[in-house]
């Protein structure tokens, strides 16, 4: 069996970040939420991985080489635009050849991996076998319909009237008929080739879908409100690890990682948190729930809810929440005014 993995897309959603970086690739708890999925893969006991790749491959590809330290062996499937979830099977046919695989979308986190499922379908093989969860709002969503036997009737992406509260979680088994299937729908009317289209097409000429409902934690963290709450869950399982250094005026709370080479001044830490590798926080309150990546700087400030990325510098600003702060990021307070240098499709909240 196989896994292939979608790392294309344009992660609209996620801009102004996407514009510079892969969206699979912001940390969550200060890893990419790639290497979740990566690592789901590998504790499945699936080796051979394709992963789509888009405007971003050189980024994915820096990320996770050849796989080995996955214990995978990665390739790249470059997708000539992000034309759908079922376009990148199609993309993927070559590669996939006959066997069996399961893909799974590279911004989605689901919380006690897919090993279990995965052993079911390799027992069972149906042609096709999807994941589905109860969700306060379907209408985000491709909705499930399922009969009294719990056979799944029907399917619908992004539906106005959604029939049910079981969204498509984003990972589906397929058995080779999916080619078939891709080969057969046309696009939607956002301009996509759906696999909700591909299952439905499925289950209209009499194959075997079959669905099981996840009870634990999924996301898809294609937002910044999901990925802050991603963050917050895996954040939630953390043990206190100490390798950086603590100075006797600061204060840990709760579950807090210090990563190598941090180092924590004068501060009261809350956690869960992590402050990541190089960083330095002084005079700072940090957490809960905050991930500060590595070789940022926080000064005289304080952040909670948030995800700080790599080499950003915090200095004299009061109750950060809720935010995303990308790579390199500034934030400083000013004397009269807000002086603002924002890029394109940024979400600035400013307390009135
Ligand atoms: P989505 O989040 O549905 O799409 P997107 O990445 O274009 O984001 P947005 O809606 O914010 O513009 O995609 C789910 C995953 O699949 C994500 O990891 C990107 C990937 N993907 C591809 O690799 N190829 C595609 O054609 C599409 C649509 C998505």
């Amino acid at each position: 069996m196989k896994a292939l993995v979608l790392a294309g897309g344009s992660g609209t959603r996620l801009r102004p970040l996407t514009h510079t970086a892969a969206k699979q690739l912001i940390p969550v708890a200060n890893k990419p939420v790639l290497f979740y999925v990566l690592e789901d893969i590998a504790a499945a006991g699936i080796t051979e991985v394709g992963i789509i790749v888009g405007a971003t491959a050189p980024e994915i590809r820096a990320a996770v080489g050849d796989g080995g330290r996955f214990g995978l062996q990665v390739d790249y499937i470059p997708q000539s635009a992000p034309l759908g979830l079922a376009h990148a099977v199609l993309t993927a046919r070559d590669w996939l050849g006959d066997d069996d695989f399961v893909m799974y979308l590279g911004d989605n986190f689901i919380a006690g991996g897919i090993t279990r499922i995965v052993d079911a379908f390799r027992r069972e093989r149906p042609d096709a076998h999807i994941l589905l969860t109860q969700v306060p709002d379907p209408t985000a969503f491709g909705v499930a319909e399922l009969g009294a036997d719990g056979r799944v009737l029907a399917l619908e992406e992004k539906p106005r009237h959604p029939k049910s509260d079981l969204a498509l979680v984003g990972v589906y088994l397929f058995t080779r008929t999916v080619h078939e299937a891709v080969r057969a729908v046309t696009p939607s009317a956002r301009g996509e080739l759906e696999i909700t289209d591909a299952l439905q097409w499925l289950i209209d000429t009499g194959r075997d879908v079959r669905s099981t409902r996840i009870t634990g934690y999924w996301k898809d963290t294609g937002n910044v409100a999901d990925m802050l709450e991603v963050n917050r869950s895996v954040l939630d399982t953390f043990v206190t690890r100490v390798e950086g250094t603590v100075d006797a005026a600061s204060e840990l709370i709760g579950q807090v990682v210090v990563e190598p080479g941090a180092r924590i001044i004068r501060s009261r830490i809350t956690g869960p948190t992590v402050i990541g590798a190089d960083s330095t926080v002084t005079g700072s309150l940090i957490g809960p729930y905050a991930s500060i990546a590595s070789g940022c700087s926080v000064l005289d400030s304080e952040i909670a809810h948030s995800i700080v990325l790599d080499g950003a510098r915090i200095d004299g600003v009061r109750r950060v929440e809720a935010s995303l702060i990308g790579r390199e990021a500034v934030v400083t307070p000013a004397l009269a005014a807000h002086r603002l240098v924002i890029g394109d499709h940024s979400k600035v909240e400013i307390l009135a």
